[in-house]
């Protein structure tokens, strides 16, 4: 079935998800959609599979312009969506999964459904017993059952969103292949990745969206290059660098080992020194978030240490309070779920981050310290403002305004996510200066710029692996950018070992 989208914009409140995009995709070939996080890709393909209504635009199948009121409508009219987190119920039998979604009025009957799952897992040459429960399955063959599934409620068009992430390679190696027959069959399949290299195997061609608009088009044989500059913007000549500083240690992360719920980290070794700063880049979900919550003992490592300072005071196991005491901090990105308390005023934010001593507050010397921080923050806020009500950009000032000085080390995460370019400007300088007095800084962002603008190294994430820490200075945005696609770590394993 053709697939195209017409004008398609959605908004979610001053966010413009998606905007104006428009483009065709053939039947019976399979489609990438690329692009850097946030750009867009999820929201598009939740509009096709009728999960959201777009603000404006048509969807037009086979030549029609046709309206989808759900999900279900969507099956109806042959669009099915293998979601990025798994949809299933896994207290289900297998079966029981699969016969779920099925309408029609009548209960289908189990045995005739049973035959019928085992034909098409023949087909595709799927082992998954009918009879097992869903919670065993691997999420590999989550998704070859979910596939079975809109297959047999009659889909003609096939969304993955981001498939391959959380499963093996012969896992992977089997749905390409499997996409591949239902293409030449006459499926049509949008296959959502950030991957690269996942896209070069499987796509006809690939579309790259980029802060909800579409960049373009492209047919093989691709050029990671053009791919890469599509996805995260042109290559913007960096300022020369002053000399790494090589301040004493502030913190080794020595060969540490890291288990999340789909993620595994093995062996990083970083050492943080006193007034630099790291940069963490990566696709969202590869871990960063992971490894800074054990460098402030949010999170706990499986194998290997955790040392602060010159000494190598080992802090394995510690606490993020006895993390603090020690001068390090964690800004999450949440501000107003992790970091702000919402219905506190700007004043008693001040007054816990103070610790203010004594039995009563001196409410009077509170308003003047959260009157000074104010204006040395240039917060648009007065002291009595809840925190809620500040925008962004003075969320993110109010938090700097909080941190205790002096620090060691400041973990943060997207330190300038969703603000303007004043504001950023404002937040690095406020960040540097500290820099300058000793603190070192390790941040994760999803901005290529801002990393390479900001960081003296950097660490990159894919899929369970770290790089070595790169200099800035040697990294561009087309290099970056293919090492969080997946590209190139065979080069950088050598760089390192004749280093
Ligand atoms: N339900 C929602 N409510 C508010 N904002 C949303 C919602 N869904 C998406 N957004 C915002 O819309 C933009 C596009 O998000 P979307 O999930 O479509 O991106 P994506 O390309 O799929 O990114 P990723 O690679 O991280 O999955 C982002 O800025 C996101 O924060
Ligand atoms: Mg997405």
């Amino acid at each position: 079935m053709q697939v195209e989208v017409r004008g398609i914009t959605k908004c979610f409140g001053a966010v413009r998800a998606n905007d104006n995009i428009s483009f065709t995709v053939p039947s019976s070939s399979i489609e990438g959609i690329l692009g850097e996080n946030g750009a867009g890709k999820s929201t598009l393909m939740k509009i096709l599979s009728g999960f959201y209504s777009s603000d404006s635009g048509d969807i037009i199948l086979d030549g029609e312009k046709v309206t989808i009121d759900d999900p279900a409508d969507a099956i109806r009219q042959g669009i099915g969506m293998l979601h990025q987190d798994p949809l299933d119920f896994p207290p289900f039998k297998v079966i029981d999964d699969f016969i779920l979604g099925k309408k029609g009025g009548l209960i289908p009957n189990r045995r005739a459904a049973i035959r019928e799952f085992n034909e098409l897992a023949t087909r595709f040459d799927f082992s998954i017993d009918p009879e097992s429960y869903v919670d065993t399955l691997t999420v590999g063959e989550r998704q070859q059952l979910e596939i079975l599934r809109l297959l047999w409620l009659g889909s003609r068009v096939l969304i993955l969103d981001e498939p391959t992430t959380g499963i093996s390679l012969p896992q992977k190696e089997k749905l390409f292949a499997t996409l591949k027959k239902l293409a030449s069959e006459g499926m049509t399949v949008l296959f959502v990745s950030h991957k690269l290299e996942d896209v070069e195997a499987l796509c006809n061609r690939a579309t790259v969206l980029r802060q909800g608009r579409l960049v373009g088009t492209v047919e093989p044989p691709f050029d990671t290059k053009v791919l890469v500059e599509m996805m995260f913007g042109k290559e913007i000549p960096q300022e020369p660098k002053t000399q790494l500083r090589m301040g004493t240690t502030v913190l080794h992360a020595k060969h540490v080992e890291l288990e999340g719920i789909r993620i595994q980290i093995k062996n990083i070794d970083l050492r943080v020194r006193a007034g630099e700063v790291i940069g963490v880049a990566g696709m969202e979900g590869s871990g960063q978030i992971l490894f800074l919550s054990a460098c402030a003992g949010l999170a706990q490592p499986v194998k290997g240490s955790i040392c602060l300072d010159e000494d190598e005071k080992d802090m394995t196991g510690k606490t993020y309070h006895e993390f603090r005491k020690k001068g390090v901090v964690y800004l999450p990105a949440a501000r107003l779920e992790q970091a702000l308390i919402p219905g506190l005023s700007l004043t008693e934010h001040f007054i816990l981050s103070e610790g203010m001593k004594g039995l009563f507050i001196d409410r009077k010397k509170s308003e003047e310290l959260a009157k000074s921080r104010i204006s040395l923050f240039n917060i648009k806020g007065r002291p009595d403002s809840p925190v809620e009500s500040l925008s962004g950009g003075n969320q993110q000032r109010a938090l700097l305004a909080l941190m205790r000085d002096p620090l060691k080390l400041i973990l943060i995460e997207h330190p300038t996510r969703g603000l303007d370019v004043e504001s950023t400007i404002y937040i690095w300088g406020k960040l540097k200066e500290r820099c300058a007095r000793g603190t070192a800084i390790v941040f994760i962002s999803s901005d290529l710029h801002e990393i390479l603008k900001y960081s003296d190294r950097v660490l990159v994430f894919f899929a369970g692996r770290v790089t070595p820490p790169l200099r800035a200075s040697t990294l561009t945005v087309e290099r970056l950018g293919r090492l969080i696609g997946g590209k190139d770590w065979d080069s950088i394993e050598t760089e390192v070992s004749h280093a």
